[in-house]
């Protein structure tokens, strides 16, 4: 790999606190990142290299507490700058131009990396490029853009015009960081490794898929971007999106990334289209109110700090989509998502139909439970599937069992997306970001919810934290026997849950 220079705009925010610092010194530990590799953090507060050092300290610590190996520790360290500038301002810019090109210690690849708000993704992209600094010269210059890529259709199509200006698609790497997730790329495998799942992954055998995400926490102090994002932006377009792409895809023709987003881009456009008029049949949104967590009362998202009292923003989104081709007309697809739910969880649930004859109707079978393939994402990482067996005993009575493929045995060290993703940017490799037309379909897919939403502003459902989200969500299913599978065990199935 190149040695290169990292450039991290937002490098004291919660993004690099939480993943890239911590990626970076894991990918350090292990020996990965370039030899003379140099991490430059642009920040605002004026602080120089040791201060910024110490800062990082504390983020490793945050997150591994004494595990933190010294020698990798001093690794990065070495690694590590820092450069004191303010995002809108031109002469910090002319700065940091003069910095990279006469610092000897800066090689000149390098990856800027926008871990800043989404409003500032095209001025800081305007300035890089007004400074010369995205001109490949003297070496690559490749922009990290985190999501959302835009606000709706439209933001989405300038934000891309803006970037042309100064940048070509290949220099950009847009994250999605679900496709960083081992269990997610596992997917691709289970799908096109495995004859056996192949003849039956179509509309003549499945019944519906469900994708979902659900997590216990809140807000967590992200009231300014959240308030303006809601459920459907901040997971839904990006995440399950995506999830659905590669549940749903065709085979590509090879493993390349351009292979790979083609097959995507094919199930985004297959998307059948979501009517204004339908938006109710296919989208519910909820908010959560007041509640208990892990036997804790948590605040309602009203009462959340920063959050305006009369906000009507999601923090729960579910929608129901219908893919449009031979593969799987007429199946439905349960996506949803929400903050403050019951669990952590995300996993895709398949249910199939039921067998076409019931042989076993004259005898002690009370009722047909479907087959489920069950596809943990985290925090369990498993495949599971569910049949029927004959229970012992001189009576002929069934029970559902489960064969589970858990793969990941509590010594197989698991990585973090983020750090696949850093070092795939390092080699220039784009299978695991998202082509532009895959976020300018995404956005296609929800836009006609995201305008209904934004009319109807005098009302949203509320759900308390800690439930699976607001009442009435089931009016999404296409029939009564239908109903959320909420938990990967067995009563997972237990139909109580239906109204929610
Ligand atoms: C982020 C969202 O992209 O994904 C967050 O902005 C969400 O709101 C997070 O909590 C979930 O990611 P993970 O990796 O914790 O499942």
């Amino acid at each position: 790999m190149d040695p290169c220079t990292l450039v991290i705009f937002g490098a004291t925010g919660n993004l690099s606190r939480i993943k890239l610092m911590p990626a970076l010194y894991s990918l350090e530990r292990e020996q990965r990142l370039p030899e003379g590799m140099a991490i430059l953090a642009f920040g605002r507060r004026p602080w120089n290299r040791e201060r910024w050092i110490e800062e990082v300290s504390g983020m490793l610590a945050e997150k591994y507490g004494d595990a933190v190996e010294e020698g990798a520790y001093q690794r990065l360290c070495s690694k590590l700058h820092y450069f004191q500038g303010d995002l809108d301002d031109d002469q910090a810019f002319q700065r940091l131009r003069q910095e990279l090109e006469d610092n000897p210690a800066l090689p000149k690849n390098m990856v800027f990396y926008l871990a800043i708000r989404p409003a500032d993704f095209g001025p800081v992209v305007e300035r890089l490029g007004g400074v010369g600094l995205l001109q490949e010269a003297h070496g690559w210059r490749r922009v990290v853009v985190e999501k959302p890529f835009g606000y709706d259709l439209l933001s989405a199509q300038a934000l891309q015009r803006s970037f042309l200006k100064h940048l070509s698609e290949p220099q950009l790497y847009r994250i999605d960081h679900y496709l960083g997730k081992g269990t997610v790329q596992n997917i691709l495998v289970f799908r096109f490794a495995n004859l056996l799942l192949e003849p039956l992954w179509n509309r003549n055998y499945v019944d519906h898929i469900q994708i979902t995400h659900s997590e216990t926490r809140g807000i967590e102090g992200r009231a300014e971007y959240y308030d303006g994002a809601g459920a459907l932006r901040d997971m839904l377009q990006s995440h399950l999106m995506q999830l659905l792409t590669l549940v749903a895809m065709e085979p590509p023709a090879g493993m390349d990334a351009e292979s790979l987003r083609d097959e995507k881009v094919k199930v985004l456009k297959s998307i059948r289209p979501i009517t204004q008029n339908a938006v109710h049949a296919h989208a519910f949104r909820g908010q959560y109110a007041r509640g208990v967590i892990d036997g804790k009362p948590v605040p309602g998202y009203l009462e959340e700090e920063g959050v305006p009292q009369d906000s009507i923003t999601e923090t729960y989104a579910a929608l129901k989509l219908y893919i449009d081709n031979w593969r799987w007309r007429g199946v439905p697809f349960y996506l949803r998502t929400g903050k403050r739910l019951a669990r952590n969880s995300s996993a895709i649930t398949i249910r199939f139909k039921e067998p076409p004859h019931h042989l076993f109707r004259n005898t002690h079978l009370e009722r047909f439970l479907p087959n489920w393939f069950l596809i943990g994402i985290q925090p369990h990482e498993c495949l599971r599937m569910e049949i029927q067996v004959k229970e012992p005993g001189l009576e002929m009575r069934t029970r559902p069992m489960s064969l589970d493929a858990c793969y990941r045995s509590d010594q197989d060290q698991g990585t973090d997306a983020y750090e696949e993703l850093l070092l795939d940017v390092m080699k220039g490799d784009h299978s695991l970001f998202l082509r532009y037309d895959e976020v300018e379909w995404a956005w296609r897919v929800v836009d006609p919810v995201l305008k209904v939403w934004s009319m109807e502003r005098d009302f949203i459902n509320t759900y308390p934290a800690g439930s699976w989200g607001p009442r009435g969500t089931y009016r999404l299913f296409d029939r009564e026997d239908q109903f959320w599978r909420h938990t990967l065990d067995l009563d997972g199935m237990d139909v109580s849950s239906e109204v929610y």
